[in-house]
């Protein structure tokens, strides 16, 4: 596995250096996807393409599943799976350079091995799993504290909380206080961290697959809005939180529906 680890690692720097180039050069493509605020640029598939190739190279027989280049379903997830995001956070990649992330997952017959999630321009590398446990960098991460809903900062998506869906804005005003960067990935880095006690939002497989096998490697719940097993097949209501705050969240994302 620590092979594996390193090669990764090496992937992920190797691909934040092509991001950094792309972006002192300043003459990105940008087309969207579904509806204007769905972006995607030449750097997002030039980043899967670079990291498929490594994946390949690495291990010829493992499949993937990734956001760009038809790469977007899978339905057999035997054996070596990985799930890649080459940029998380699109929109802030084009209107901000910053806040977005490369993210990685490796699942070995269905199970999460491994989790990269890689903060560009902060240089901030979140990995690990339960085997090895999780870091930040090279130190090693603790788990969080047990916050409750209340004690806490909650990650929301801004659709959700507008809309109120699964009664978000009840669980925002139970919270300390809500925050939306616009990027799973350093959404995740901050529940992992226990900056923050809780997130929901609505995501893809590669969305929250490097995430969720950092976050239970730290005993900190997930599952979709009712309390399922993600199907890693489209898009998802995602809840992970500490168990306390995740208790009460999922009893109100539940009144939410009757
Ligand atoms: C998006 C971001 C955003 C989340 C969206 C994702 P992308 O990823 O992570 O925070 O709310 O659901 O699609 O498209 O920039 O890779
Ligand atoms: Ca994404
Ligand atoms: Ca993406």
């Amino acid at each position: 596995m620590q092979i594996m680890i390193n090669e990764i690692k090496n992937w992920i720097k190797e691909a934040a250096e092509l991001i950094k180039k792309e972006i002192a050069k300043n003459d990105m493509t940008v087309d969207t996807k579904n509806g204007r605020r769905d972006l995607v640029t030449n750097v997002d598939k030039q980043v899967q393409d670079f990291l498929i190739e490594q994946i390949n190279a690495f291990d010829p027989d493992a499949k993937i599943l990734g956001e760009e280049n038809g790469k977007d379903h899978l339905t057999d997830f035997s054996g070596r799976v990985f799930i890649i995001d080459p940029i998380d956070g699109t929109l802030n990649f084009v209107l901000e350079q910053e806040n977005f992330c490369i993210m990685i997952a490796v699942y070995e017959e269905g199970q999460g091995k491994l989790g990269f999630i890689y903060n560009v321009m902060e240089d901030m590398l979140l990995w690990g799993g339960k085997e090895v446990g999780v870091f930040i960098n090279e130190e090693r991460l603790n788990t969080p504290p047990d916050l409750a809903l209340k004690d806490g900062l909650v990650g929301m998506n801004s659709s959700m909380y507008r809309k109120n869906s699964y009664n978000a804005q009840v669980m925002a005003e139970r919270s300390m206080g809500v925050r939306m960067s616009g990027c799973a990935g350093l959404e995740m880095i901050a529940l992992i961290r226990g900056k923050h006690n809780a997130y929901v939002s609505s995501l893809a497989p590669w969305d929250y697959a490097a995430g969720s096998v950092m976050l239970e490697a730290l005993g900190i719940k997930f599952s979709n809005i009712n309390g399922k097993m993600l199907k890693f097949d489209g898009r998802e209501h995602y809840i992970a939180a500490t168990p306390t705050a995740y208790e009460e969240m999922m009893r109100l994302a539940e009144q939410a529906k009757s």
